[in-house]
This record gives C-alpha cells, structure tokens and sequence, in this order.
C-alpha cells in the first residue's frame, strides 16, 4: 500500500477535491485551489493581458482616486489588505496615506510567492511597515483586528472583484463576516467588476493566446503535483460561458473523451464522459446600485462609489455601521 504523508492543507485540498469531484450532477472544483506559485503568477499575466481589462481599471480608479478615498477615512488607519497579489495596485493607497500618517501595512494571503512579491513590491514606501499573514482571508483579518492599537481605525481593502468569485449569497455574507471582527467606522474598500457585453466576457475569461487556459489547467496540474492525480491535461480544454440567471462567466474544463482518472491521495478513482465539464469558478458581474444594497445587508453603507470609464468597474468606499 502506498501511504500518502499529507499535511493539513493537503489533507483540505485532498477532501475538497474529493468532494468537488464526487458531487452528482455538474463535477467542481473551489476556485481558490487555482492560486498555487504557478497559478498566482499566471494569474499575475492575465493582468495585463489586452482582452482582460478589470485590473488594468481597479488600478485606474485608485491611482485617479487615492487621496479623495483616503481623506475620507477616519485616522489614524491600519490597513489590510485581503488577498494582496503583487501589491502593485495598492501603493497608490499607501503612498497617499503615507502624506498623512506612519502606516502599518498587513496584507492577507493564501499564496507565499505572492505575499512576498508583495512585499518586494511596497518595500520603497517611506513610513511604511509591512506585515504579511499567509492565510486564509478572515483568519488573517481576525489576526490583523487582534494587533490593531485603541486609538486606530482599521482600513481593509478587498480589491479586483474577488467579491465576484463567491455567489451573491455568499458574497454578502463574506461582507458581513468582514463587518463582525470591525467596529463601527472601520471602513472598507470593495472593488466590483461591473455587467458587460457576453462577448467582452467571453474573450477577457478565454484569451487568445491561452494564459486563462493554462491558469484554469494548473488546477489539474496541480492535482497532478500534490495528490498523485495521474490527470492527462491534454484530454482536457478551458472553456468560458455566460451564466445569464446569475450575471456570471464560468471557467469549466472540457472533457475531451471519455476516460477515468485516479487521485490516490483523496481515494478516487473518478469517470468523465466525453464533453462533461468540472466548474473551475464563477465570476458575477455587478450593477452599481447593487452595490449599496449589499452593503447594507452586510451591516455597512457605501459612501462612495467611483466607476472606470474605460472598463466598467467600481470602487467602493463601506463604512462599518
Ligand atoms: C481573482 N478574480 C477576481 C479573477 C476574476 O476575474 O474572476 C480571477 C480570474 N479568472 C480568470 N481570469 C481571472
């Protein structure tokens, strides 16, 4: 018999996996089991690709608007930052509340590579201190909400839509649990992809040079890697489609043939038809309106909005109630 020494965070994916994978009806995977090394810097290129505009005008937004957000917290502000990835958008933040005060800086993330990319990244900033918790998002903040000193404010920023990763259920409720380890006047910066044309979706999540395919695939790859799956990536292939009921793309993985796969370390041996699919993520698209309305369900209201003119995205300033 073949033993497996497998660690907590192993022992998470190896079940998650099984479970995704057993469900009757459409196969999934969590979409946050797509940001290993390999994925987080993927991920960091589709940045920057032509057909994928949502960081390109989240970065726009705060560069335009950072001393206006800023003016409007109430100082002194620790800032956190959940789910950091490289920094690069935030040192506008940093920068305009470095003019006002000292800043304790904790960004929040699940992927080492990018927390200390991050790091490298902001580690210019005058007045600056930068404290990274590789972490899960709350338990990360709940660390962060333990450190904070009386007289502060803490700031958090939850940028790039990442908010539009989760259902809108689970979207307001991830919100709320934010707003229990605050206190009234905290704040809250959420940045929301907002509703575009189908086609313009269709190409920024399956680009034509395949980053977003190869991102998608590094989840069988990566199943590959640290569970022993025996996956053969080439029999399968990155899809995007429109979910018109819940105003989300979806990323799936196509099934090119039938076949069967093993994952040894989370004890499957599973089947797949030709054509059958494994939802990777969903990316739920916004009204601006909306925004407010969800942030008054979660126990905040939203004070400002700033909206791209070139991609529509928002900005959104919460204040803890
Ligand atoms: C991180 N998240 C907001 C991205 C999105 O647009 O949903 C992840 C992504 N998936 C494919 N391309 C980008």
């Amino acid at each position: 018999m073949l033993v497996h020494a497998i660690n907590n965070a192993a022992y998470e994916f190896a079940s998650d996996v099984r479970v995704g994978l057993t469900r009757s009806g459409q196969k999934e995977l969590p979409s946050k089991y797509l940001y290993d090394d390999v994925g987080s810097a993927l991920f960091e290129v589709i940045s920057h690709l032509p057909e994928y505009g949502l960081t390109r005008a989240d970065e726009r937004l705060l560069q335009s608007h950072a001393d206006e957000i800023v003016e409007r917290l109430d100082a002194p502000v620790a800032v956190a930052e959940l789910g950091s990835g490289s920094g690069k958008k935030t040192r506008w933040i940093l920068e305009a509340l470095g003019r006002w005060q000292r800043t304790f800086y904790y960004p929040v993330e699940i992927s080492r590579s990018a927390l200390a990319m991050c790091e490298r990244e902001l580690s210019d900033i005058d007045s600056l201190s930068i404290v990274g918790f590789e972490r899960e998002y709350l338990d990360g903040l709940l660390e962060v909400a333990a450190h904070r000193q009386r007289n502060q404010h803490l700031f958090v920023m939850f940028l790039g839509s990442t908010i539009g990763n989760f259902d809108r259920a689970a979207g307001v409720k991830f919100l709320a649990e934010i707003r229990h380890i605050l206190q009234p006047g905290d704040s809250l910066l959420l940045g929301t992809d907002l509703e575009k044309p189908a086609e313009q979706l269709l190409k920024a999540y399956n680009d034509e040079i395949g980053v977003t395919a190869a991102f998608n695939l590094n989840l069988l790859a990566r199943i590959n890697r640290e569970l022993d799956g025996n996956f053969d990536l080439r029999q399968f292939e990155h899809t995007s489609k429109i979910n018109r009921e819940a105003r989300s793309v979806e990323m799936h993985l196509v099934s090119k043939r039938r076949q069967i796969v093993r994952i040894p370390a989370s004890d499957l041996r599973i089947e797949f038809q030709e054509g059958e699919t494994i939802w990777t993520e969903s990316s739920h698209k916004y009204q601006p309106e909306e925004v407010f309305q969800m942030a008054k369900n979660a126990g905040f209201s939203c004070e400002a909005q700033w909206i791209d003119e070139q991609w529509p995205f928002a900005e959104n300033l919460l204040i803890a109630e």
